[in-house]
């Protein structure tokens, strides 16, 4: 074969190559498939491979799969997962602390003041403070608000006194937990129920999607409609891939991933509520919901975590935050 014959052959192999090579996003996550996250993934999964016409496919790896809580954010920036959905709790420890003003215990009344934010400039700006980091942060998810439980009841502040609760790793949730005479416990997701069983820890918070997929209610006998705070994700890519993505196909998955994100925020009301039937129906654990007097009381103790953590959160964030929503805990 003659050189131009064999550069022919070469360069049309390529091409063949190059039409037929398909981009794989691996999308890991730490909760069950039927939560909020795990449905709103594979919902951008769907969308991807049908607005690329199958350019892209979306792998998901839900329940820790691949990776635990610390480790998932490391394998993003070396590039071993391209794409991750993490509770904005997880971005303090890489150095964002500014995420975790999110973790402050009732800054948000409801999810319209939530919206605010995260819909907002605020939320823009700190999705831009992960690009120095090699993260590209594309949307916000919704899970909710989240709720107490022990094996104890947990009406009033005195009854969370001594008791170990399992964290998430997170400064403002060490303070909150403090906040009320508890005893906080840092510890992976995937290794809460285990722990709950065992009594390593007391009990726990987290939106009651999570805690009924994860079968939380069958090691806990009490759980407390606290709704003291937000827990919530961002949508994050590996930078370097994303950027490097044909232009054309970057668009088409930033459409997938709006849409994806109008279905997680409409869906994780939903997906609490039906959660909360399920831990009801189960009958192993036994709901409470606080009277507004006992959430106040709860509210009232707590509120100092906003002033212990402002230097931490920034005082700048924190502020226009208030000014948002229209929080201001001197009132309290
Ligand atoms: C937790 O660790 O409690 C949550 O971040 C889990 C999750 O991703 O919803």
């Amino acid at each position: 074969m003659k050189v131009s014959q064999l550069l022919l052959a070469m360069l049309v192999s390529c091409a063949a190559l190059s039409a037929s090579a398909q981009t794989i996003i691996k999308f890991s996550h730490v909760v069950a498939a039927d939560t909020p996250k795990g449905k709103a993934s594979e919902f951008f999964a769907k969308k991807a491979a049908e607005l690329t016409k199958g350019k892209v496919k979306v792998e998901v790896y839900a329940n820790s799969a691949l990776y635990k809580d610390k480790e998932e954010i490391e394998a993003l920036q070396i590039g071993a997962v391209q794409m991750l959905a993490p509770s904005l709790a997880k971005f303090g420890p890489l150095g964002v602390k500014e995420f975790e003003a999110f973790d402050l215990p009732f800054i948000f009344d409801n999810t319209a003041d939530l919206h605010k934010i995260t819909q907002g400039a605020v939320g823009a700006s700190l999705l831009a403070k992960l690009e120095p980091k090699g993260i590209k942060g594309l949307a916000y998810w919704d899970n909710g608000f989240k709720s107490f439980s022990a094996n104890t009841p947990l009406k009033n502040v005195a009854d969370f006194k001594g008791k170990k609760f399992r964290i998430q790793s997170s400064k403002v949730l060490e303070e909150e937990i403090r906040s009320v005479g508890g005893i906080a416990q840092v510890m992976a997701f995937s290794e809460v129920y285990q722990a709950l069983q065992t009594g390593v820890v007391d009990g726990t918070e987290n939106p009651i999607s999570n805690f009924y997929t994860q079968k939380m209610h069958e090691v806990q006998k009490h759980l407390s409609l606290t709704n003291h705070g937000y827990l919530g994700y961002a949508v994050i890519v590996n930078k370097k891939f994303w950027d490097g993505l044909p232009a054309d196909v970057r668009g088409q998955l930033e459409q997938a991933m709006k849409e994806a994100t109008v279905y997680a925020n409409k869906i994780a009301q939903e997906e609490n509520d039906n959660a909360l039937a399920g831990v009801k129906k189960s009958g192993k654990t036994i709901v409470y919901q606080p009277t507004p007097e006992e959430r106040l009381a709860l509210k009232k103790a707590m509120v100092s975590v906003h002033t212990k953590m402002a230097d931490r959160v920034g005082k700048e964030t924190l502020q226009t935050i208030y000014k948002e929503t229209g929080f201001d805990p001197a009132k309290l």
